[in-house]
């Protein structure tokens, strides 16, 4: 009995490691807006956010921007200056702004979520909206691409076109960046290698993972990658910081009903709880049948009703 309540409270409820690099991919949640308070709370280890986009998340207003930084991320091509506007803007209203991230997965399909943009378009784009924060002591994150063989080339040729661009007859110039952005679904050894890539092609770059997870396994085998994965990154110096992706509920998941943070009431799971640094919870990512729907479902069931009405049904 005793050696079992002991390995209870050594391992089973065990709070996860302390580290300052953790942050939150937030996908801001419209349908159970209560989630939102859960990384907020306190206690959590979490220090900065992105949202994909360049304003801060309404959802987080009034909490201190000094414990939980936001980062903006210029997501996909744009015509104009429009976010380097927004960043002076919030500059001038007193945001602390320390670094920005380029461009989501623009090696990837519109259909899978990347901003599927040519290198020489988004090379106009970051000369346009992201090199002139360099000036102001921002630290810059290169686009980050997909896991897929064409990132590390697609950043290439980005940089090349991007030196063409900054570059006059009588100086050669390359555009300005302070840290890479990795992405990736997979094993550890798979993203250990990958990392290794970016080593090879970027050395001495600081990485930040910023979308990750062992997607569609098992709760142990997720859990395993979890702690394996967030253990190396806190242990490399060269790992600036990092966020899992995903900070949602287990109904709504595209990553698999245990990859993620929340169970379908809202609850931190184990892996939340882990990522938060805070006592693991022992709930189920599944333990409470999905109450919501996923916007695809949805389109779905509205497809089949007008279908069945085709028919007369
Ligand atoms: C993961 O780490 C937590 C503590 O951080 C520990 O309680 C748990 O047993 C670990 N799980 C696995 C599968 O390694
Ligand atoms: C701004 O944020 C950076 C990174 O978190 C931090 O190092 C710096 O001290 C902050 N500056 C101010 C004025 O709060
Ligand atoms: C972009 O770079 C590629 C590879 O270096 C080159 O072939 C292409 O001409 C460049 N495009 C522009 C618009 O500079
Ligand atoms: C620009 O980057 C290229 C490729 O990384 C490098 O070979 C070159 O030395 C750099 N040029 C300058 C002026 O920093
Ligand atoms: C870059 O190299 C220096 C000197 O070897 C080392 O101290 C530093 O940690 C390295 N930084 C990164 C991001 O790899």
């Amino acid at each position: 009995m005793f050696y079992t309540r002991s390995l209870l409270l050594a391992f089973g409820a065990a709070a996860g490691a302390a580290s300052s690099k953790r942050g939150l991919v937030f996908v801001p949640n419209s349908q159970w807006p209560e989630d939102n308070n859960v990384w907020v709370q306190s206690g959590s280890d979490l220090t900065w956010y992105y949202n994909y986009g360049s304003t801060p998340s309404s959802a987080f207003t009034g909490h201190s921007q000094e414990d939980f930084e936001f980062v903006p991320m210029l997501w996909g091509a744009i015509s104009g200056t429009s976010f380097l506007d927004e960043v002076n803007g919030l500059i001038q209203g007193g945001v602390n702004i320390s670094h920005v991230l380029g461009f989501n997965e623009p090696d990837g399909e519109s259909s899978t979520g990347g901003s599927n943009i040519t290198p020489a378009r988004a090379a106009q784009v970051w000369v346009d909206n992201i090199e002139p924060l360099a000036a102001k002591g921002i630290k810059l994150g290169l686009p980050a691409c997909t896991g897929g063989w064409n990132g590390i080339p697609w950043l290439q040729q980005f940089l090349a076109n991007c030196s063409s661009l900054v570059s006059t007859d009588a100086e050669t110039k390359n555009c300005t960046y302070d840290f890479v952005n990795i992405h990736w679904y997979g094993n550890f050894e798979g993203l250990a290698s990958h990392m290794g890539s970016y080593s090879a092609a970027f050395p001495n770059v600081t990485q930040w993972i910023t979308e990750y997870n062992l997607d569609n396994q098992d709760l142990s085998t997720t859990q395993r990658f979890f702690n394996t994965s967030a253990e190396y990154f806190d242990r490399l110096d060269y790992v600036g910081r990092y966020s899992y992706f995903g900070s949602f509920r287990s109904k709504v998941s595209n990553v698999g009903e245990n990859a993620v943070m929340l169970n379908n009431a809202g609850k931190l799971t184990d892996i939340g709880s882990w990522y938060l640094g805070v006592s693991a919870t022992g709930v189920l990512p599944t333990s409470v049948a999905g109450k919501g729907y996923s916007p695809m479902a949805m389109a779905s069931v509205v497809a089949l009703i007008s279908v069945m009405a085709l028919f007369g049904c």
